[in-house]
């Protein structure tokens, strides 16, 4: 008998991703209910550096009014309610930086602060505009690993809170100070949750990537954590780090199969790697004896990594090995945001509703590293479809199975999915915590 909690058998509804009464509902019981990363601290460095949001029917505003103070509004003009700020034409967001914003409809003006500053023909209302009538209608808003984080419940428990435990075994690895290398953005022909449980388990492994499998094994765990959940490979005792990103090819010869293993990486999916460990692992079969034992190549492998990153200004985390183990190789942050981090690196991604059609969503994938102060590249979010060859080859390996799962769904032949209890928990954790605000769609037992 396990006590880990949601560790039995259970299936799942198919109402979540498919019925379009669910997908509204969605609006007023769990969007405008939790917090939602909406971008990087970095994006918006300098005062009156803004960024936009768009979820379902709300915008919102991001904008750093102070060296140290990033504040939130709907994105819409107190009087007649025309969007304040547009989002140009097939645009990720909308971002700029000014000191007000200027309603294009009949003028009125904001500061930064969000106070109505000014009014065309103010008199014509005698007495009738006060600050609160004309102000920008404020969303919370915090930081937390780098991101922006709003939520437009007032109401609404401290972003800290919310997070943990994932705040407290990711803050050793420091993700705020990684910074973009790529990102990209679609509109998937699937629910949310079906693009975003294509990559909470690694069951799928063998299955849709088999060119990985003659590297060693991916398969792993996933444990329920409170409103999120984590997952993490599964690795022999005393290889607590294995369980993490950066692990080692176990073919015959483990220096030879972890340099395969980051050259395969780094060449057709571009993410959970940098050139730095790409070229430590090449070194790995001059550096070290035939023979070496596999927990030796890893540490060797992530000693020299470390090092020669080191040597350019790019300094590691140093984390506990236990919670390298524990906190394994993402989290599901509830409800909508994977955080798959690591050392030196990590990879994100995000869906979430495109319109109230529950078989589409928009999807974001970002790569993040650890660079050499001032050597960040600038990036921006690239609309890429998903058949563009910049998507290289494991991705769309994913892609591929999102659209083919939202039909199958559909079909009277379908009793509901039925999640992997120990390498697919995620998918009941994610389903269990949203039934407690949508109040329905619970998993059950599966008997
Ligand atoms: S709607 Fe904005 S000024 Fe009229
Ligand atoms: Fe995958």
């Amino acid at each position: 008998m396990t006590t880990e909690p949601l560790a039995g058998p259970l299936t799942i509804g198919v109402e979540a991703y498919i019925s379009e009464e669910y997908a509204r509902a969605e609006r007023d019981k769990l969007w405008a209910k939790v917090w939602q990363q909406v971008g990087r601290v970095e994006e918006i460095s300098k005062v009156g550096d803004f960024l936009t949001y768009e979820i379902l029917d709300d915008s919102v505003i991001v904008v750093r009014t102070a060296p140290d103070t990033i504040r939130a509004y709907y994105n819409v003009c107190s009087h007649r309610g025309r969007r304040l700020v547009d989002t140009p034409p097939g645009a990720h967001d909308a971002r700029g930086r000014g000191r007000q914003f200027v309603c294009g409809f009949h003028g009125w003006r904001y500061s930064i602060d969000g106070e109505c500053t000014h009014v065309p023909e103010r008199e014509d209302w005698p007495c009738g505009l006060t600050a609160e009538s004309t102000g920008l209608k404020k969303v919370r808003v915090d930081t937390w690993g780098g991101w922006i984080w709003i939520n437009m419940d007032p109401g609404c428990e401290p972003l800290r809170d919310y997070l943990e435990p994932a705040a407290s075994l990711l803050d050793p690895f420091h993700l705020e100070n990684m910074r973009y290398r790529w990102r990209r953005w679609l509109v998937f022909d699937c629910n949310w949750k079906t693009a975003l449980e294509a990559f909470m388990e690694t069951y799928h492994v063998p299955y849709t990537h088999p060119e990985f499998m003659p590297f060693g094994g991916f398969l792993g765990w996933a444990k329920a954590q409170g409103k999120h959940s984590n997952i993490g490979y599964d690795a022999p005792k005393g290889m607590d780090e294995n369980k993490a990103k950066l692990r080692i090819g176990t073919g015959s010869d483990p220096r030879v199969s972890t340099a395969d293993l980051q050259n395969f990486t780094w060449e057709n999916a571009n993410t959970n790697t940098t050139w730095t460990l790409v070229e430590a692992a090449q070194r790995l079969v001059d550096e070290l004896p035939e023979g070496t034992p596999a927990d030796q190549v890893l540490r060797h492998w992530l000693t020299a990594a470390r090092e020669h990153d080191a040597e350019r200004g790019v300094v590691w985390p140093t984390v506990d090995p236990e919670i390298v183990g524990k906190s394994g190789t993402a989290w599901q942050v509830f409800p909508n945001f994977q955080i798959g981090h690591a050392l030196n690196n990590m990879l994100c991604y995000s869906a979430r509703p495109y319109g109230y059609d529950p078989d589409k969503c928009v999807f974001e994938a970002a790569v993040y590293e650890l660079f050499p102060e001032g050597e960040e590249p600038e990036t921006e979010w690239i609309f890429t479809p998903e058949d563009d060859p910049d998507w290289r080859t494991v991705l769309p390996q994913d892609f591929a199975n999102m659209a083919a799962v939202q039909k199958g769904m559909k079909a009277r032949g379908f009793s509901g999915p039925k999640p992997n209890p120990y390498r697919e928990r995620s998918i009941a954790s994610l389903h269990h915590n949203l039934a407690r605000y949508m109040g329905t769609g619970a998993p059950r037992d599966l008997a």
